[in-house]
């Protein structure tokens, strides 16, 4: 395919750039992933302009000089150029209707802003026959996900989630290994982050999101698809545990939740008799110094067997005297350079996923295929991803409703009640 696809980020935060309110993210994402991904697909000769729209225009000249001094120089032919908006001069929670409207159809959009904000842009985007990939959680509302799978077929665009994980050679293994092991009968996952992670979260933190939308909408997304066509979530009961973020020195707001616990039932598709049970727990009030920055790992049994995965953990550990030991995940990003000194983490599974979606788009774009194909091959699409949504809304009303919430389908339509 010789058509490169234009492309608009919205979002300009640690995911995007790697750049943070407070300076340079001291995660492991020190110089963010999707504008690094695009950067070398543009060098590859897939994408072809690039834009970048924010909420405070006045970050970029701080943006351009971390992009430069951390990617330009370091690695080779590594053009980090990008149309911006809002101007330099101008703060506008808005400007992304304007540089969504100066995209033509058949150009995309990748939406990684705060997670109350996905619904809207996504829609706005997909309204005007752009393709959408937009990151985790879809939406936070069943409602607004339902929504975004009938746009995309009404204007017949590609809309993937980015659930990377799907990517990972070791989740993709385990999820073909598990949907051989007969019947679902227990899943059981944790998902962590350090409690320091709550300043780069300050802004948000409790007060539009929570650490399940954040974190385990991950490994809700892999139980649903290693369960996909096998089993369905029946009803999600929610508990929290709390006192860490909303205490010094962190002083989140007073409903921020430290570690939150979804308890899901599950009712297999083809056998009445077998139900299933899936604990998904997700905290951000985890240690300090514990050597990775995502503890990441689960829990499956089936009827004939069980899968055990330890993703933080992968048999490669590096000690540094004055840092500790620390677990890295060069499956995920890669940053080292290549031996001709370019970027060489195109294997890495976080990099991947923005790729399949720009060969998505790509393709439909030159008519080599339908966006309702992606749906059938398993992508993470907006489809395929429903219940992962449906089973974090039910655990936000749990909580805030302090009650059990059913999932059932009426028809073609997934509800909660
Ligand atoms: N940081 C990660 O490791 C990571 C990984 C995967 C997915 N995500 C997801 O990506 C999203 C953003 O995460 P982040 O860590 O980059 O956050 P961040 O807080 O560092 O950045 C958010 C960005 O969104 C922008 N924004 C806010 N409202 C906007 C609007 N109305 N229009 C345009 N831009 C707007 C902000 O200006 C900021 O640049 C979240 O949904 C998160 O779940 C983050």
């Amino acid at each position: 395919m010789d058509n490169k696809l234009n492309l608009l980020m919205c979002g300009t935060g640690e995911y995007t750039t790697g750049w943070t309110g407070s300076g340079a993210s001291q995660s492991d994402k020190k110089i963010g992933v999707v504008a690094l991904t695009l950067f070398d697909l543009r060098r590859l000769g897939k994408v072809d302009k690039l834009g970048m729209v924010g909420v405070n225009g006045s970050k970029y000249p701080a943006i351009r000089a971390h992009l430069r001094q951390n990617i330009e120089q370091v690695y080779k032919d590594l053009d980090v150029s990008f149309d911006s908006f809002p101007k330099e001069t101008e703060t506008d929670s808005e400007a992304y209707k304007t540089a969504i409207d100066k995209l033509h159809p058949g150009d995309a959009v990748v939406i990684f802003t705060p997670d109350s904000t996905h619904y809207a842009i996504a829609r706005h985007a997909i309204e005007r026959g752009l393709h959408v990939l937009v990151t985790k959680p879809a939406t936070q509302l069943l409602s607004h996900h339902l929504d975004l799978v009938d746009l995309s077929r009404k204007h017949n665009v590609v809309c993937f989630v980015e659930h990377h994980k799907r990517y990972d050679p070791v989740y993709s293994d385990a999820r073909a290994r598990a949907r051989t092991l007969g019947e679902f009968n227990f899943f059981n996952a944790w998902m962590s982050q350090p409690k320091s992670q709550l300043e780069t979260f300050r802004a948000w933190a409790g007060k539009d999101s929570d650490i399940s939308y954040y974190l385990s909408s991950h490994h809700i997304d892999i139980c649903c698809w290693i369960l996909q066509d096998k089993a369905v979530p029946t009803r999600v009961v929610a508990s929290a545990a709390t006192g860490i973020a909303t205490s010094a020195p962190y002083n989140c707001v007073p409903e921020t939740e430290d570690t939150i616990t979804l308890l899901v039932d599950w009712q297999s598709i083809t056998s009445p008799t077998h139900k299933g049970t899936a604990v998904y727990t997700a905290s951000w009030t985890a240690p300090l110094r514990s050597g990775v920055h995502s503890a990441q790992h689960w829990y499956y049994m089936g009827e004939k067997g069980d899968v055990n995965i330890d993703q933080a953990h992968r048999g490669y550990d590096v000690t540094v005297d004055d840092t500790g030991k620390t677990w890295y995940n060069p499956f995920y990003m890669k940053y080292s350079p290549s031996e001709s000194g370019h970027f060489d983490g195109q294997r890495g599974y976080g990099y991947i996923s923005i790729e399949k979606f720009v060969d998505a788009a790509r393709s439909v774009n030159a008519g080599t295929a339908q966006p309702s194909e992606f749906d059938a091959h398993g992508l993470p699409t907006i489809r395929n991803t429903v219940l992962t949504t449906a089973i974090l809304n039910a655990g936000r009303i749990s909580l805030d409703e302090k009650r059990p919430v059913g999932i059932s389908k009426e028809g073609e339509k997934w509800i909660l009640h």
